[in-house]
């Protein structure tokens, strides 16, 4: 059942294959030193915040709706939207396309394997199953998005209706996106006029994630702490399993709400906002019964535009607190680097 041709210490292996394979346990290669295993009681006592965003476009509710944005973004980097704009059919319609595209065949998936993190459209499993020291439960296809006309063509090509429902999904959460961080920047009282074109230019990538039930959840995880590079990502998750860091580095479970989309601050923002906003760290956990997909669109700025701080965000009792990078540096330090060991923003605050 394993990749055939592959050059590599850690062979190819699907976690929906080891699934279909009924395993009893999981492999040694998937159980995490017991400092890293996940927690999975539900902590009810937090609340994690709901925004409305139809409430926007009201004159008299917009200036509320920031200050509940800005609130989220300075304590957690993390809220739920409703009322986002994007029809329920077209959700539906996304996951159902990445459930269709995990259920083909392995032979069929593997047409798109990849283990280089510069290549658009890739197929794989764990973080990188080639170089990964532990693995996660987790297979994944990503792609970049945006602009959609120079990307669509490589989007795999079965199920036969996965550009049409992936390809709407894709275009409706760049607007929201566009709209999300008009909404930001005016919380950090940054002129998003002088970023519209670059946000307009970004990149999009699209990480669509399958977790099938996993024999030992408390063993392993699908993706361990991390935090995205971009500005924002937006996740649509088809049940319960993320968690998040909060500033107390306490883990918090993230309630499922039928329709409802994450939105998760990246370095990019925390960079922009000169540490005024932090990115969040997540980790997504398992079940033993359901098996969960999730959608994350990843947006960034151009992949080859470098950010550091706004100028605006800095002064004496704020000095510049990271250097500049870029999409493209994010990618080459994940190809040398393991993001399990060391975060990406570490590597860039100054110290002082
Ligand atoms: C990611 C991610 C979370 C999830 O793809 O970066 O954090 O719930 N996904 O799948
Ligand atoms: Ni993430």
């Amino acid at each position: 059942m394993e990749g055939e041709g592959e050059c590599s210490d850690n062979p190819f292996t699907s976690v929906m294959t080891l699934t279909k394979m009924r395993v009893p346990h999981v492999p040694q290669r998937y159980v995490l030193p017991p400092s890293q295993r996940p927690t999975l009681t539900l902590d009810l006592t937090t609340t994690l915040p709901i925004v409305d965003l139809s409430t926007l476009h009201h004159a008299s509710q917009r200036s509320l709706t920031l200050d509940t944005i800005q609130g989220a973004c300075k304590e957690l980097g993390f809220f739920q939207v409703v009322n986002h704009g994007i029809p329920l059919p077209v959700i539906h319609d996304a996951l159902a396309a990445a459930t269709e595209f995990f259920n083909l065949s392995l032979e069929e998936k593997m047409t798109l394997l990849s283990d280089n993190v510069h290549n658009p459209v890739r197929y794989g499993t764990s973080l990188n199953h080639a170089s990964d020291k532990v693995h996660y439960w987790r297979d994944f296809i990503k792609h970049y998005s945006h602009p959609i006309s120079d990307w669509i063509h490589l989007w795999p090509s079965n199920p036969p209706s996965y550009k049409d429902k992936m390809g709407n999904y894709a275009k409706a959460v760049q607007v929201l996106h566009k709209q999300l961080m008009e909404a930001i920047l005016e919380t950090l009282g940054l002129n998003f006029g002088n970023l519209q074109k670059e946000i307009e230019e970004g990149n999009q990538l699209m990480a669509i994630n399958c977790y099938p039930a996993c024999p030992e959840p408390d063993l392993t995880l699908g993706m361990p702490p991390h935090s995205d590079y971009g500005t924002l990502t937006v996740l649509l998750q088809s049940g319960p399993g993320l968690q998040l860091q909060d500033n107390k580095k306490k883990w918090l479970s993230v309630p499922f709400v039928e329709g409802a989309l994450l939105v998760q601050l990246g370095d990019q923002i925390e960079v922009m906002s000169n540490g005024q906003y932090k990115s969040v760290v997540h980790q997504v956990t398992l079940s033993a019964e359901n098996k969960r997909l999730s959608i994350a669109s990843l947006h960034s700025l151009p992949i080859n535009k470098k950010i550091g701080p706004a100028p605006e965000l800095v002064d004496e009792q704020h000095p510049v607190s990271y250097n500049e990078f870029s999409f493209r540096d994010f990618l080459d330090y994940i190809s040398s680097n393991d993001i399990a060991d060391k975060r990406f923003i570490d590597s860039i605050k100054k110290s002082v």
